[in-house]
């Protein structure tokens, strides 16, 4: 047995945010150590609604730089553009075909997306968890890291492969294809709005407020956090459901000074809001400045950079093409 295979990746829409990152991107580092894995930029993805051309190709770009600024090592990780591997849209093709259309209509991302659409919605916004699977199902990936809100289109990832390829085109022994797991880590896996405790921080949020982006300035970060929601009460605490913004800064100063939370509830237990915040600010700083620099320094020498991700195509290419051909092949396709 080789090491896990692992799959993840992030749209190219809008800055990254704190949640991307404690919820999805930090554990993508840690994973690389032990695990094969995989990380895309997932461009495909971020034309499911309206988009600006003219942004695309830079935002791909500027988030693949984050993730290596994020500390993903082109030398353990394959990290690539999802759309320059085209098996994806291959894939996702045979599945659409063999995925009943209720499925998809269940998706609560798809009911909360379409609902901001109004009348503009895509089929590729309904499809969005069909191209997600075809992801994910290239690579034979085992585990899957992504935040709680990825969760239900995990499962219909399962599904697809178990229900709907492996069972219908597969032998019994030899499966198809390898049914992933999602693997959601606790802290950090949901990130609140700054503006309310009750909303995830989301980058399409329109108030710019509510999130802390990781290419913010220091100045702005701190403004941010001076201005984020709270409550009249001193000291703080976990998990009052009564104080969800308490909980969700809380556990920010918990993650990025790297206190941990017991020590960090300790901390600030009898701690007033005017004391709390700069110090919430400077964690915050601290935590992204090196990602900052090291993000500016990539993105100044773009010939490494689209570099690493012609590497990583090729090596994508490489195991998914292979997967692609083998589905071809059960599906009963004239061989080329
Ligand atoms: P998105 O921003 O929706 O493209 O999400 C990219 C990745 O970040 C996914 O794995 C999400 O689950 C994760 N993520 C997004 N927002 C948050 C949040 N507020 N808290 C934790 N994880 C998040
Ligand atoms: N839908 C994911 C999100 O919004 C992004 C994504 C696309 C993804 N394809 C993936 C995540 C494959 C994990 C694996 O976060």
């Amino acid at each position: 047995m080789g090491r896990p295979r692992v799959l993840s990746g992030v749209q190219p829409t809008g800055a990254l945010h704190l949640g991307n990152w404690l919820g999805a991107i930090r554990n993508w580092v840690d994973l690389q150590h032990d695990n094969d894995t995989f990380f895309c930029v997932v461009d495909l993805h971020a034309v499911t609604v309206p988009h600006q051309p003219d942004r695309l190709a830079e935002d791909t770009l500027s988030t693949a730089a984050l993730y290596l600024a994020c500390g993903l090592d082109p030398a353990q990780s394959t990290v690539f553009v999802q759309s320059h591997v085209k098996a994806h849209s291959e894939l996702c093709w045979l599945l659409n075909c063999v995925t009943p259309l209720n499925w998809l209509e269940r998706m609560i991302q798809f009911k909360e997306k379409a609902v901001k659409q109004g009348d503009n919605v895509s089929v590729g916004l309904l499809d969005y968890p069909v191209l997600m699977a075809a992801d994910i199902l290239l690579y034979d990936a085992d585990l899957v890291p992504v935040g709680e809100d990825q969760k239900q289109h995990l499962e219909l990832a399962r599904d697809i492969a178990q229900q709907r390829i492996n069972a219908r085109f597969g032998s019994e022994d030899q499966p198809l294809l390898q049914v992933p797991k999602p693997l959601i880590m606790r802290e950090g896996a949901r990130v609140m709005s700054l503006t309310d405790g009750r909303n995830k921080m989301s980058k399409s949020d329109p108030n710019d407020n509510s999130r802390i982006t990781l290419l913010d300035p220091p100045a702005l970060i701190t403004k941010k956090i001076k201005r984020a929601k709270t409550d009249p009460q001193m000291g703080l605490e976990f998990s009052n459901p009564d104080r969800p913004e308490t909980d969700n800064l809380l556990g920010l100063y918990a993650l990025l000074s790297g206190k941990g939370r017991t020590a960090a509830a300790a901390e600030c237990a009898e701690m007033g809001w005017g004391t709390f915040k700069p110090l919430l600010a400077e964690a915050a700083v601290s935590a992204l400045e090196p990602i900052q620099s090291r993000y500016n320094e990539l993105m100044e020498d773009r010939a490494e950079l689209e570099n690493v991700l012609k590497q990583g195509r090729d090596r994508a290419e490489g195991v998914a093409t292979a997967t692609v051909d083998r589905v071809r092949k059960a599906m009963g396709f004239l061989a080329t």
